[in-house]
């Protein structure tokens, strides 16, 4: 960004605007903040974003496609789902090759146009680093699994069985079944967190270690800014290889249900999480985990004791509160508040229902989806969004098995039907597959494109992604929702959430009503220290509801309202 405007813009507006120009070029801003601290990111699910060669599949060049798209919407980092070569097993997570790219997602000079497109408009690429297993057709297994004395046995977990047919211990894999396969050859088992194909490698061995970080270094010498580590809780497992204990009741493929003590969580994976940190500050590169957590305290020990382990661990916590509940949502904002990381919001991803399918009540699911936007983007801190949430896409769940694409989804089926309902194609245009492909997408296109598309929303000033373009761009600007501390407002609603961000003398006041009933709430900024402040609607849900006057006994918000104002003394 800096480079193509610099030139163009009055010296005046290069103060204005050298808080996030450092941002981008410098790492800090003047509040100490780090680019990624201010940066709007974006999950792209490659199959699905834009099929520039007519296969049905997405591909790199699509995605290049659609940066200008992704810089009006206000997209600073794209985080693109693993693209690299794969037998596809599990769609990507089950990578062959750790420094190439698969052909049915294009060339490695694809690539480096997307970083350097990305580069002009100021889009930082983010990739997906699968740290806890390969494909069982990456080299590094088809040689450990080829000999017990080979270069690579122990670079992978491997055990005799405890006895004939008895595989090592009863963990379950997390996609159904034994943790354990047998690899005949050399008889014995291997581990396997996931899918069979995704064998488990051995973090304790300092050959992986130095590999995987070389892996991170040849990725960040092509411009990359950082990785999406996933299942970075799976990296460790108990060495002694105990047996789990079995709690009560199955998951959804049946299996009896067990402790996580010995396979998630280990403490060992703080260390190798304190190097992958080190290989990333060699690039000013930022890390962001998949880190699934109970609680915040458990969210909380993945930034590191001395800050030095993931800078932005994804609070999911948003994605567990599965219903429009102010009480929920303030218990969860004031716990990230207190944990003393920088938070990092989620709604949805490629592997959870679509937010719009969560929260949605059938009737009002685009002011609905407003809401949800109204709220996780003024948060403090930094937010992911997942492509399509920005013009309200939905599920569009298989209803039969022979149509599911998404393994789990077929032995699960029907208790788990898989996950192809949320990665559908992108919805460009309410024309042929959404304007996705001209051949037939790898998955079908929802219904709905014909009025939640791109190019329709476009021009409708009301429409979801209307909401989401001022509101990220209100978000790069506002001083107040870039820096400003978090002060909780009317504490007890049970139906509006209300809170302002403070920043100085500066302030803006946001109003949700998450009930599908007229609310009057009143609204006292004393204990901000705005007492008798005005305030000036800047973005609001409906559009006429940001001339409110906020006066007297407070400001009436109609059913599922958004108010975000400026506050002025
Ligand atoms: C988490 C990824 O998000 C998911 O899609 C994948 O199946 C598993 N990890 C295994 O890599």
């Amino acid at each position: 960004m800096s480079n193509r405007f610099s030139q163009l813009i009055t010296l005046t507006t290069v103060l204005v605007l050298s808080c996030s120009l450092n941002a981008q070029t410098k790492g800090n801003d003047t509040e100490g903040h780090a680019w990624w601290q201010h940066a709007v990111f974006y999950e792209i699910y490659p199959r699905s974003f834009v099929d520039s060669n007519n296969d049905g599949t997405g591909d790199l060049s699509g995605i290049t496609s659609k940066l200008d798209y992704l810089h009006e919407l206000g997209v600073d980092a794209i985080w693109i789902s693993p693209f690299f070569p794969s037998p596809q097993v599990d769609f990507g997570y089950d990578v062959s090759d750790y420094e190439s790219i698969d052909p049915v997602y294009g060339t490695m000079r694809d690539f480096d146009r997307l970083v350097s497109e990305g580069k002009k408009r100021g889009i930082r690429v983010i990739l997906d680093f699968v740290v806890n297993h390969t494909s069982d057709q990456h080299k590094w297994f088809l040689d450990s699994k080829s000999s017990r004395k080979a270069t690579h046995r122990d670079w992978f977990i491997w055990r005799d069985g405890k006895g004939p047919s008895q595989p090592p211990n009863n963990w379950i894999s997390i996609f159904g079944g034994s943790a354990w396969k047998l690899a005949p050859k050399t008889n014995q088992y291997y581990y396997h967190a996931f899918y069979a194909e995704q064998p488990d490698l051995n973090w304790r061995n300092p050959a992986v270690v130095k590999a995987m970080g070389d892996v991170n270094r040849f990725w960040y010498k092509r411009g990359v800014a950082g990785f999406r580590l996933d299942a970075v809780d799976r990296m460790f497992e108990d060495e002694k290889l105990r047996d789990s204990q079995t709690l009560e009741g199955t998951n959804k493929f049946g299996d009896p249900l067990l402790d996580q003590t010995y396979t998630a969580k280990l403490p060992e994976m703080h260390d190798a999480l304190r190097g992958l940190r080190k290989v990333a500050d060699e690039s000013d590169a930022v890390l962001i985990g998949e880190t699934w957590t109970k609680n915040i305290e458990e969210l909380k020990e993945y930034y590191g004791p001395h800050n030095d382990e993931l800078q932005m661990p994804m609070n999911f916590m948003f994605t567990k509160v599965d219903k429009l509940s102010p009480p929920e949502f303030r218990n969860q904002i004031n716990a990230v508040e207190s944990a003393g990381g920088w938070p990092v919001y989620v709604i949805s991803n490629h592997d959870i229902d679509r937010s719009y399918n969560r929260y949605g009540d059938g009737k009002n699911n685009d002011a609905i989806a407003k809401v949800l936007a109204g709220l996780y983007l003024t948060l403090r801190g930094t937010a992911i969004m997942y492509y399509g949430e920005e013009i309200g896409m939905e599920n569009n769940n298989p209803t039969r098995k022979e149509d599911v694409k998404d393994p789990i989804g077929r032995t699960g089926w029907p208790n788990e039907i898989g996950r192809d309902g949320e990665r559908t194609p992108m919805q460009w245009t309410d024309g042929t597959n959404a304007g996705f492909s001209i051949a037939t997408p790898w998955l079908p296109v929802p219904a709905s494109h014909a009025t939640h598309n791109v190019a329709s929303e476009a021009k409708d000033s009301n429409s979801v992604l209307q909401f989401y373009k001022q509101l990220l761009a209100m978000r790069h600007t506002n001083h107040a929702l870039l820096d400003g501390s978090y002060v909780s407002l009317n504490e007890t609603d049970p139906n509006v959430m209300m809170y302002v961000r403070k920043y100085k003398d500066e302030a803006v006041l946001v109003a949700i009503n998450m009930s599908g009933i007229e609310q009057r709430v009143s609204v006292d900024l004393s204990s901000s220290g705005f007492a008798g402040a005005k305030t000036n609607g800047l973005l609001s849900s409906p559009i006429s509801l940001k001339d409110a006057i906020v006066a007297g006994d407070g400001i009436v918000l109609p059913p599922f309202g958004v108010y975000i104002a400026n506050v002025t003394k």
